[in-house]
């Protein structure tokens, strides 16, 4: 067993586990932050997504003893407040971007990094292309790359329409 302390969604946690732990397990099942989802055992879905560090990774590629103590950690319930959603959160819901949901968050911490990654502006070319570490197996993709461009727009970078494509 291993004592690890990390700082998740701005708070000071501390935990003790199995140096086998994976990161989404230690988010889900001892902090209760469920909003991390597991959708795959091959690392490929990306239903896991988090922040670590700014970064954007799959939390369950990841044993949680490795992280040095104080790593910062954002997960999905990190971005909206008691007043409201997250621009990119309420651009998913306004576009009807989801209909399990199971893929939803990690696609959201996804998006916002992709916006954060490309203050020069967004397409929807662009947009595919960053996302191919992001799994969605209900909604065919369309209505998810609206909602980031309008999620985008929403936090201010400026989104276009690729050559000969509609937005
Ligand atoms: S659960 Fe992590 S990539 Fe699928
Ligand atoms: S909305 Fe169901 S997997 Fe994406």
């Amino acid at each position: 067993m291993r004592d690890i302390v990390l700082n998740v969604n701005g708070k000071t946690r501390h935990a003790r586990i199995e140096e086998r732990t994976l990161l989404v397990s230690l988010l889900r099942d001892t902090l209760g932050l469920t909003g991390t989802h597991v959708g795959c055992d091959t690392s490929q879905c990306g239903a896991c997504v988090v922040s670590i560090e700014g970064e954007t990774v799959k939390s369950c590629s990841v044993l949680a003893a490795t992280l040095p103590d104080g790593t910062a950690i954002s997960t999905i319930e990190s971005l909206a407040t008691s007043d409201a959603l997250h621009p990119m959160q309420q651009a998913f819901s306004e576009c009807h971007a989801l209909q399990c949901g199971y893929c939803t968050p990690g696609l959201v911490i996804t998006a916002i990094d992709i916006v954060r990654k490309n203050p020069e502006g967004l397409t929807p070319d662009l947009i595919r292309k960053e996302l191919k570490g992001n799994i969605c197996r209900c909604t065919g993709y369309l209505n998810i790359i609206q909602a980031i461009m309008r999620g985008a727009a929403a936090m201010g970078v400026p989104t276009l329409a690729a050559e000969g494509e509609a937005q």
